[in-house]
This record gives structure tokens, C-alpha cells and sequence, in this order.
């Protein structure tokens, strides 16, 4: 596995492989879990050559949030990623992506306002810029995100969309601990007790769920059903628990064909996001 950390050795090495071939690409913070491995198994599938980048992007976190004690492990990530063959890993210093004097944001309107934008002011610019940083460095065919962050995937899929950029986005499904816990880097953070409290998240979402396939489409209600599941952990904070359309992110009254229910919570210092797709069977 090559590792680069230069912008321009990335560039000169990007065009050179899309000469001729396909090049996959998976954008990360690092610290990686099964999660990410998916994804890089996704691009492994569909490309001919696969590009993960490990980059804790500064510009995505908010004054008070937990920039400086994001967990790192880059031998352990450089492991994991060698024993899944990938090619290249892309591994850039922050001075270099934002130098001095770096002005240029890109903010994707009115999806970012939604769900985590509410409270993560700043957050999902901070992440299409990087984004689009990384697409310009890398020049991948196919990039691939997790819909464990679907907010993050929509803002993606609409930049992508709207500065006419020359790659497909592939959406990849969450992956989850044996219990139900959606990976992330974050559950490092946990300690065993709040890590049981944490399984809750995905508790709750499972209850809304079988209440929605019941036949319940209120989402006021189904919503009360998620607050009445989490109000009995103790420790355990909702930030929100919304029901949204699947593409617009707006909240929804009714659940017909179909919705994303979405959670947000704090458990002690830790904020833990998840969400679940509410679809009717069409049978
Ligand atoms: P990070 O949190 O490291 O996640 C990298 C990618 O892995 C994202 O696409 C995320 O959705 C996906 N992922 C994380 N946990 C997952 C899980 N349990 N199942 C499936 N996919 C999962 O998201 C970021 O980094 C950053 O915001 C980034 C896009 C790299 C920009 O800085």
C-alpha cells in the first residue's frame, strides 16, 4: 500500500491511474472500524484501485466539539487498511489542505439546516468543502459513504449534483454491532455502562419501526413512542428525534410510502447519532 501525503504527488498519481483505470475512493477521520472496512470492500468490488484518505478535518468541528480528542490510531489504521489491499492511502497534514490564507467554503443550502445542522452550526460546510477538496485531489470515478451519516450523504449527493462533479456517489448501508450499536469512532469514547445505554438508540428505532409497520403513520406519535423508550434511560439526553423525507430532509406530519426516522442523543460527554429507514412493504 502506497502512502501519500502530499497534495501533488496524490494529483500526479490520480491522473496517471485514471488513465486507465476505475478509481474508488473512501473518505475518512480514521480510527477505522467495520464500518469503514465495507466501504472499502464496496470499492473494492466496483473499481480497479482504491483510495482511502484519513484526514480529521478541522473545519468540521465546532469550537466546543471534540476536534482535539477525536481518536487517532494510524498504525492500527495503516494495518487494517494493508490487510484489505487497499491501494493508496492518502494521509495529508492539516497545513497543507488549509494553508494560510485559505478562503473558499462550500456550502450546500437548506439540506445542511436540518436534523444535526440544527445544532452542528458550520458542520456539514466544513465537510462538502473537505469533500470536494478531496474529490479534486483524488479524482475518483465512485466515492463511497455510509448512510449512518444519511445527512452527510444527501448534502454530498446534492453538491455532487449541483457543481456538476464527474462522480458517482454509492451509498452504502450501516453497519452495526452484533447487539444493533451503529459503528463509529466515537463509541471509543464510551464506558461499558454507557455503552449499554447507548444500544437503546438502536432499541428505540426498532420500536418505531414495528409500530410504523403496524400501521401507525402519525409521526407525532411515533415520535412520542422513540421519548417514551429513551425517557427511561437514565443518562441518556435526545438532542432530536425526528422523522424526515428521505431526499428533502423536511419534516414529515405522515409516514406514507416511506421516511427517515433519525436520532440524536448525548450519553454523558459523547453525542451518538443513528437513523433507520421507514419503508411499507409494497406487497
Ligand atoms: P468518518 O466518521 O470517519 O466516516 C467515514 C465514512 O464511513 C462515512 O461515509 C461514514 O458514513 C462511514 N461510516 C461510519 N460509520 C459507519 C457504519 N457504522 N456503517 C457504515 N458506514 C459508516 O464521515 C466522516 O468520517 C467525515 O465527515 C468525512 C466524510 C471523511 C469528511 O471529513
Amino acid at each position: 500500500m502506497l502512502i501519500v501525503r502530499k497534495i501533488q504527488e496524490m494529483q500526479s498519481l490520480a491522473n496517471d491511474f485514471r488513465k486507465e483505470k476505475k478509481i474508488g475512493f473512501v473518505p475518512t477521520m480514521g480510527f477505522l472500524h467495520e464500518g469503514h472496512l465495507s466501504l472499502v470492500r464496496r470499492s473494492k468490488e466496483m473499481a480497479d484501485l482504491t483510495v482511502v484518505s484519513i484526514f480529521v478535518n478541522p473545519i468540521q468541528f465546532g469550537p466546543n466539539e471534540d476536534f482535539e480528542r477525536y481518536p487517532r490510531d494510524f498504525e492500527r489504521d495503516r494495518t487494517l487498511l494493508e490487510k484489505e489491499n487497499v491501494d493508496v492511502l492518502f494521509y495529508p497534514q492539516i497545513e497543507e489542505m488549509y494553508p494560510e490564507g485559505y478562503r473558499t467554503y462550500v456550502k450546500v443550502t437548506e439540506i445542511e439546516d436540518y436534523l444535526c445542522g440544527r445544532t452542528r452550526k458550520g458542520h456539514f460546510q466544513g465537510v462538502a468543502t473537505v469533500v470536494a477538496k478531496l474529490f479534486n485531489i483524488v479524482k475518483p470515478h465512485f466515492a463511497f459513504f455510509g448512510e449512518k451519516d444519511y445527512q452527510q450523504l444527501k448534502i454530498i449527493e446534492r453538491m455532487v449534483k449541483d457543481l456538476n462533479m464527474d462522480v458517482t456517489i454509492v451509498a452504502c448501508p450501516t453497519v452495526r454491532e452484533e447487539d444493533g450499536l451503529a459503528m463509529s469512532s466515537r463509541n471509543s469514547y464510551l464506558s461499558p455502562d454507557e455503552r449499554r445505554k447507548a444500544l437503546n438508540i438502536y432499541g428505540a428505532l426498532k420500536r418505531v419501526q414495528s409500530l410504523f409497520m403496524e400501521g401507525e403513520k402519525n409521526v407525532a406519535k411515533l415520535v412520542e413512542e422513540a421519548r417514551r423508550f429513551l425517557a427511561s434511560v437514565e443518562g441518556l439526553e435526545i438532542e432530536y428525534i425526528s422523522i424526515v423525507d428521505c431526499e428533502t430532509l423536511k419534516d414529515l406530519e405522515f409516514v406514507e410510502e416511506s421516511g427517515l426516522l433519525a436520532i440524536a442523543c448525548w450519553i454523558g460527554k459523547t453525542r451518538l447519532i443513528d437513523n433507520i429507514v421507514l419503508r411499507r412493504d409494497k406487497r
